[in-house]
């Protein structure tokens, strides 16, 4: 046992590769060096784990942080500082942006930003579309970029691929896995009517029907077959798309949300109106209990907040002009927690899915996993803390969250980012600190 440590984690039960064991964690220079039973070793600083689960830091690869030109609804600030509130360490944020994010100086902006203001660690899509589609295979390689990301489908902001020229022409430049946002746009459009007509965001699921989000899926998996490019499917909707999704694991990775898996339609309309609003939207129970299904038999892949912030004011707009997108990001491990007391998920799925499995499919670098030599990037979590997730909780500029007076058994109790203790009782502590992920993809020789 060293006198180096930085940081000695004692007494908790730590999620490894293997499984739960009862042992401590070393570390030093923001990474584990020794698990095991290490109490009585000298360290600057012990954190008494007792009766904690330790568990690898959330990797959310599906945020939205608006910046920049879009700061009044959320900012990288914020976001991440939400983030560490919620026990997530690595963010992935989308390219929506206004610029749109679809080159090397936008992506360097966004860098720019977060090494002022991110609390959590970072990466940034590159949008894919006509206008960038040739130069992909030089972007997605660029520092701190988790790849390139497609909306085949309009959603906030005018960033879209609808064609499938376009989509092959994206999907032939690089090797990354690239993600998409899977919604018919021809169908959205023949169908837009409904939503005009309509009286209450109640009408968005039948818009942004089944049909749509299926047609989409179907049109994303044969391009990716036909170019051989590994494609991840974003915030899956309807158990009709699992269906399809089952057929392709081989090449083809699947995300969903908790806004998915935990509201149903026509209830959420009923009590939340447009704040429950979003793309793809919230379907019946039925498509909700196919994608816990999913979840079970291990079609999905990973878990993603698709945290998308608009204020109170655009929320409260009439239907349809009001936007679509929730909060997210700092609720999805206190939700997860709850379905895992539920009954619906193991701690191991859980940590599968929120962390192991982001590593996995977009080959992050020594992050995702409690293991010697892997950043020390953790969520400790008290299983049996019962709280309520409340709009005061929430760090998000907007102020507001769908799961406001929700109670849940479980919640994370303090938030390691590289060795730092980042949260503690809810306390955000220190100075802003997140630096960009790496990826084995992108490694430059040494
Ligand atoms: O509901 C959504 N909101 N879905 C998206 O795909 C985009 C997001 C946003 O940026 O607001």
């Amino acid at each position: 046992m060293s006198d180096t440590l930085d940081l000695l984690i004692i007494n908790g039960r730590v999620m490894t590769p293997g499984g739960l064991v009862e042992a401590d964690i070393g570390i030093a220079g923001g990474k584990i060096v020794s698990i095991g039973a290490l109490s009585g070793g000298a360290a600057a600083e012990t954190f008494d784990a007792k009766g904690l689960h330790v568990l690898p830091g959330v990797i959310d690869s599906q945020v939205h942080f608006r910046e920049p030109g879009l700061e009044h609804k959320e900012d990288i600030a914020h976001g991440t500082k939400a983030a560490i509130k919620g026990g997530v360490t690595s963010i992935f944020e989308m390219p929506n942006t206004s610029p749109l994010t679809l080159d090397a100086a936008t992506l360097q902006q966004k860098l720019d930003i977060a090494a002022e203001t991110a609390w959590s660690d970072h990466a940034f899509f590159m949008g894919g579309n006509h206008e960038n589609a040739d130069q992909l295979s030089v972007l997605e390689k660029l520092p701190g970029c988790a790849g390139v990301k497609i909306f085949m489908g309009s959603s906030t902001g005018t960033l879209l691929a609808k064609d499938d020229d376009v989509i092959a022409a994206v999907l032939a430049n690089g090797n990354r896995r690239v993600s998409v946002h899977a919604e018919d746009e021809d169908r959205l459009i023949s169908r837009q009517g409904i939503a005009t007509d309509a009286e209450s965001a109640e009408a968005h699921p039948d818009w942004r029907d089944v049909e749509s989000a299926v047609r989409a899926t179907k049109r994303i998996v044969k391009l990716a077959r036909d170019a051989g490019r590994r494609v991840h499917v974003l915030h899956i909707s309807s158990a009709d798309e699992m269906d399809i999704l089952a057929e392709h694991k081989d090449l083809i990775t699947v995300e969903v949300t908790l806004n998915h898996l935990t509201m149903a339609a026509p209830e959420c309309y009923e009590r939340l109106g447009a704040f429950a609003q979003m793309n793809p939207p919230v379907r019946d129970a039925s498509h909700r209990e196919g994608l816990w299904a999913a979840v079970r038999n291990g079609i999905v892949d990973v878990f993603g907040s698709d945290h998308a912030p608009h204020t109170i004011e655009e929320k409260e707009r009439p239907y349809p002009s009001s936007p679509s997108g929730m909060p997210g990001v700092q609720t999805s491990l206190p939700l997860l927690l709850d379905h895992m007391n539920a009954g619906r998920l193991s701690l191991e799925r859980l940590v599968d899915l929120t962390s192991h499995g982001p590593q996995r499919i977009f080959n992050i670098a020594g992050k995702g996993r409690i293991a010697v030599g892997y950043d020390a990037d953790l969520v400790l979590v008290d299983l049996a803390a019962k709280r309520e997730i409340t709009d005061e909780w929430i760090a998000s500029k907007c102020g507001w969250t769908p799961f406001d007076g929700v109670k849940v058994t479980g919640w994370p109790m303090a938030t390691i980012l590289r060795g730092k203790i980042v949260v503690r009782d809810d306390e955000v502590l220190g100075e802003p600190s997140g630096k960009p992920v790496r990826f084995v993809d992108i490694m430059e020789p040494a």
